[in-house]
């Protein structure tokens, strides 16, 4: 397993250049199974998550192009509905070819979603939709076996604005008899540009960036051309994070400000200094920093992959912040290994109460999952000496060209390949 060696308390600065969403992206390779021929797409990540998305869509009969970030992807022939164990254990959002399979060919098989240990990630709320869709859906060793012989538009109630059960109605819906009317539908900006992809393609979507979306079916859709994913709000804020917390002057370009305004929000509200423009912004030198009280919450609320993130930069500063997790039981898996680093904090459930100012000292630690191991790197960044970050593969799932954007920034990190 890779590790990262990193050399604390660089000073950092320069520009980064932010990839296309891995969230985002892993959706719309989905829904390119949706229309046989070839999709194109730009701005795609090459990073391990997308890679195990064109794998999925190869086992089922798929073939791709994937070069410098265009990718086709050739969805004329499947050859099986079947989404195997040894792929979906890997990553969660294999669930997203179920809806996709059911609406094309009429039946599905997929094998349960493993992916990041963030709680136990139920998926009931996909299969009650899909349902209710008119699917008919057994559970038979370890796989969701779906099958429809007509899918026709229903009324779903999407319960916890669910992302991933959204992307999936959305999906299904699409090639459904008649209007779905999707309500509490998931407002994450990967919705939106799966909507845009969906409408390109031919279907027929009212309802973009709103709570209630209504899907009027129709027969067939086609491959859609050159479309181009959005900005990862994730990286960005990781960079956003790590220019306030290195106190270095970083500008974050190609990014889509309202993204992340939740974060900047509380950047300000912290005290970082930031230029937002239209496409980029600059972190500012860092005065005094003021504590936080943080809740996550649904978009455009602040970002549960994002809380991580934040931690490393609030046990810097003096007095006493909060987070309170509310949407992944398991997303403070980082809190004991920051504690061995030197961090104060306290985890009573779901919430977290860190005081600092504390000196963060190298040591050995290992990621559990994408977003914590991201949060490990943050805070050997800023930690006295050396840190090695074990299991990184963790963070090879979801960041693209990771340690080579911190080294142009200035930072000390190199991978030791085992
Ligand atoms: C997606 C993102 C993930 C992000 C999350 C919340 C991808 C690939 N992953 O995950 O990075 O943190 O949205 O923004 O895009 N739930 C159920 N039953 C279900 C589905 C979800 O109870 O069938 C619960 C979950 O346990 C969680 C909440 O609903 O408590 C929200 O989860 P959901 O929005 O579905 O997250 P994902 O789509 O898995």
């Amino acid at each position: 397993m890779d590790k990262y060696l990193i050399k604390g308390e660089k000073r950092l600065k320069g520009e980064v250049s932010i990839s296309g969403s891995k969230n985002g992206s892993l959706a719309l390779l989905a829904a390119s199974l949706l229309a046989s021929g070839k999709t194109t797409f730009q701005n795609v990540p090459d990073l391990k998550d997308v890679r195990t998305m064109l794998k999925m869509i190869e086992t089922l009969g798929g073939k791709y192009k994937f070069e410098k970030n265009r990718l086709e992807v050739d969805t004329t022939v499947l050859k099986t509905v079947k989404a195997p164990y040894e792929l979906v254990k890997t990553m969660r959002a294999s669930i997203y070819v179920l809806g996709p399979l059911l609406a094309r060919e009429g039946r599905a098989e997929v094998s349960f979603p493993g992916g990041c240990i963030l709680g136990p990630r139920p998926i009931n709320i996909h299969l009650e939709s899909l349902e209710k869709l008119g699917a008919d859906i057994k559970v038979e060793k370890g796989f969701i076996k779906a099958s429809a012989k007509k899918l026709k538009g229903a009324e779903i109630f999407v319960n916890k604005a669910s992302v991933g059960a959204t992307v999936n109605i959305l999906m299904t819906s699409v090639l459904a008899q008649g209007t779905t009317i999707v309500k509490n539908a998931a407002l994450e900006p990967e919705v939106g540009d799966l909507i845009d992809l969906l409408s390109q393609m031919g279907a027929k979507i009212e309802g973009k960036d709103a709570d209630t979306i209504y899907v009027h079916g129709v027969n067939k859709l086609n491959p859609a051309k050159n479309f181009s994913v959005s900005p990862d709000r994730i990286e960005t804020a990781m960079f956003l994070i790590l220019g306030a917390l290195a106190d270095s002057p970083i500008k974050i370009k190609n990014v889509i400000p309202e993204q992340v305004s939740a974060l900047t929000d509380v950047l300000q509200e912290i005290g970082v200094d930031l230029d937002i423009s239209d496409n980029s912004i600059q972190v500012n030198k860092v005065s005094k920093l003021n504590p936080v009280n943080i809740k996550t919450m649904v978009y455009p609320g602040f970002a549960t992959d994002i809380q991580p993130l934040i931690a490393p930069l609030l046990t810097q500063i003096k007095g006493v912040s909060v987070i309170h997790e509310t949407i992944f039981e398991n997303r403070f898996a980082y809190v004991p290994e920051l504690k061995r680093m030197g961090a104060d904090i306290q985890l009573d459930d779901n919430v977290a109460v860190i005081k600092g100012p504390a000196m963060l000292e190298g040591t050995n630690v290992m990621a559990s999952d994408i977003r914590s191991g991201a949060a490990l790197v943050l805070a050997a960044l800023i930690a006295k000496n050396e840190t090695v970050v074990d299991r990184i593969y963790h963070i090879d799932r979801g960041y693209e060209g990771f340690e080579n954007k911190l080294l142009k920034l200035g930072a000390s990190i190199k991978r030791i390949k085992s």
